[in-house]
C-alpha cells in the first residue's frame, strides 16, 4: 500500500471520498484483478470498456517487452516505423469497405477532437468551408477534451468549462422510457432521427460539417439505438452532404459481436474514432478511421505540403503500435471479435433475470454491454448505484455506474461460470441497497 495518497489527484473520482477508503488493484490477469492484499476481483467492466482480451494476454505482453527494446520511440512527422504501417494496414481489413486510412491519437478524446478538426478541413479543403458547425446528441460522451465536451452531451462535463465550441447545437437523445425492458435494439424511436432535419432547417445544411454519435451510448448508461435509427441518421447524412462519425471507442473490437458497430448495424460512417480496445487497454493509444474520399480531398494541393496540420508526439508510439498488434492477435486467435454474438443470449437473459429487483426501472443489452438501471434515492442522485458498487467491490466483483444505471462491459473471454457470479452478486447488492 502506498504511504500516502494526497499527492494525486484522481480523475472522475470523489477524491476525498476515495482516500477514506481507498481501493487499489494491483495485479491483473484473464477476467480477474487482485488487490495488493491478494484478494481476487472479477472484472466485469474490462478494466473501462478496453480490456476485450482479458487482461495480460501473452502476445500482448511480449509484443510490448519486444518492442520497448528493440525502440522505444520513433518520431512521427516526416518520419515512419513499420509497425504504424503494419498495423493500419491490419485495421483497414477489419473496418467496412471505403473506411481506409487510419489517423492514430494517443486516447479516445484525441481520437475524437481529430475526427472533428478532419471534418471541418474536409469541407474547407473542397471549398465547401462554410460548412463548420458540429452536431453532437444530448446523453453523448466522446472524452474530455474542448471538442468532445462541446458535441458531448452529459451536463456534468460541460457545465464547468466555460462556453466550449462555438457553432455547435444537439440532437435528442435516444432514451424512450416506452422501450424499458427492451432486449437489444429497442422498437420505438427510428424517428428521433428526424430531429437532424429540425437542425438543418435551423441552421441550414451548408453551415455543417458532421454529426457524431457513439452508435450504442455507453457513458451514459447504455443506450441502444432504435431499429432503423442509424439508417435514418446515414440517409439524412447523406441528402445533405454531412458527415457522419461514429464514436467507435466502446462500440469497436468486439463488443456487440462484430469487429465494430458499423459492420453490426450495416451502417458505415465517413469517420470512426476508435481506442480502447485497439490495444486492449495496455498502451494508451486511439486512432480515426477515415473514409478513402475524405483522405483524397486532402491529397489536392502541392506534394511537397503538409496536408493536414494535426498530429501528437505519440502518435502512432511503436509501444502503443506493438501492443495493437498483439491484441488483433489475440483476438483473431481466440475469435474474440464475433464471440459477443455467440454469448449474447445467455449475457442478455442473466441482465433481464435482474428484471424484478427492488428499485430496478429499465435494463438495457446489446452484445456483451448491460445497463441496469435503478431509481435515484430522491434528491441524492447516484448514490444508489454507487452503493451497490461498493457493495459489489466487498464481494470481489467490480462494476461500473454511472448516475443510477450499473453498466456491464465483461472481457469478451467471459464464460457462463462469470455471469452466474456478475448477476449474483449484483444482485444481491440491489436488494441490500433497497
Ligand atoms: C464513446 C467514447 N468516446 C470517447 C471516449 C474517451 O476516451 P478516452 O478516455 O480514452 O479519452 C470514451 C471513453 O470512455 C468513450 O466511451
Amino acid at each position: 500500500m502506498p504511504q500516502n495518497l494526497d499527492a494525486y489527484w484522481m480523475p472522475f473520482t470523489a477524491n476525498r471520498q476515495f482516500k477514506q477508503a481507498p481501493r487499489l488493484i494491483s495485479r491483473a490477469e484473464g477476467m480477474h484483478f487482485w488487490t495488493p492484499d491478494n484478494r481476487q476481483v472479477l472484472d466485469s467492466i474490462a478494466g473501462l470498456w478496453c480490456v476485450n482480451a482479458g487482461h495480460a494476454r501473452p502476445k500482448i505482453v511480449e509484443a510490448i517487452r519486444q518492442q520497448a527494446s528493440e525502440m522505444d520511440f520513433a518520431p512521427p512527422f516526416n518520419m515512419g516505423h513499420p509497425k504504424q504501417f503494419e498495423l493500419a494496414e491490419r485495421l483497414v481489413e477489419l473496418t467496412p469497405p471505403g473506411l481506409d486510412k487510419v489517423f492514430y491519437a494517443n486516447s479516445g478524446s484525441e481520437a475524437v477532437d481529430t475526427a472533428l478538426k478532419m471534418a471541418l478541413a474536409y469541407h474547407r479543403a473542397r471549398g465547401d468551408g462554410s460548412r463548420t458547425r458540429l452536431i453532437g446528441r444530448e446523453r453523448g460522451y466522446h472524452g474530455v477534451n474542448f471538442g468532445g465536451i462541446s458535441v458531448g452531451g452529459m451536463v456534468a462535463n460541460r457545465k464547468m468549462f466555460g462556453t466550449l465550441l462555438s457553432g455547435v447545437d444537439h440532437i435528442r437523445h435516444t432514451h424512450d422510457p416506452r422501450n424499458a425492458f427492451s432486449k437489444g435494439q429497442p422498437e420505438h424511436g427510428a424517428e428521433l432521427a428526424d430531429d437532424l432535419e429540425r437542425l438543418v432547417a435551423l441552421h441550414d445544411a451548408s453551415t455543417i460539417a458532421a454529426v457524431i454519435v457513439e452508435p450504442v451510448a455507453g457513458s451514459t448508461g447504455v443506450l441502444v439505438p432504435p431499429k432503423g435509427y442509424l439508417e435514418r441518421l446515414r440517409s439524412i447524412c447523406d441528402k445533405h452532404g454531412i458527415l457522419l462519425i461514429f464514436d467507435e471507442v466502446i462500440t469497436g473490437f468486439g463488443r456487440l459481436g462484430s469487429p465494430f458497430a458499423a459492420t453490426h448495424f450495416n451502417v458505415t460512417p465517413d469517420l470512426m474514432t476508435v481506442a480502447k480496445g485497439l490495444t486492449n487497454g495496455s498502451v494508451p493509444m486511439g486512432a480515426v478511421i477515415a473514409h478513402q474520399k475524405i483522405y483524397d480531398a486532402f491529397m489536392n494541393g502541392p506534394e511537397h505540403v503538409i496536408e493536414f496540420f494535426h498530429g501528437y508526439t505519440y502518435s502512432g508510439h511503436p509501444l502503443a503500435c506493438a501492443a495493437a498488434l498483439g491484441t488483433l492477435d489475440t483476438y483473431a486467435d481466440d475469435g474474440l471479435l464475433t464471440r459477443a454474438s455467440k454469448m449474447a443470449a445467455t449475457f442478455e437473459n442473466a441482465v433481464h433475470s435482474l428484471k424484478d429487483m427492488p428499485n430496478v426501472i429499465d435494463i438495457r443489452n446489446m452484445g456483451l454491454v448491460g445497463g441496469i438501471e435503478l431509481a435515484p434515492i430522491p434528491g441524492e442522485p447516484g448514490k444508489r448505484a454507487f452503493s451497490v458498487f461498493l457493495d459489489c467491490w466487498e464481494k470481489g466483483l467490480l462494476i461500473r455506474t454511472t448516475g443510477d444505471t450499473i453498466a456491464m462491459s465483461p472481457p469478451l473471454i467471459i464464460e457462463n461460470k462469470h455471469i452466474d457470479q456478475i448477476i449474483g452478486t449484483v444482485s444481491d447488492a440491489i436488494k441490500r441497497a433497497a
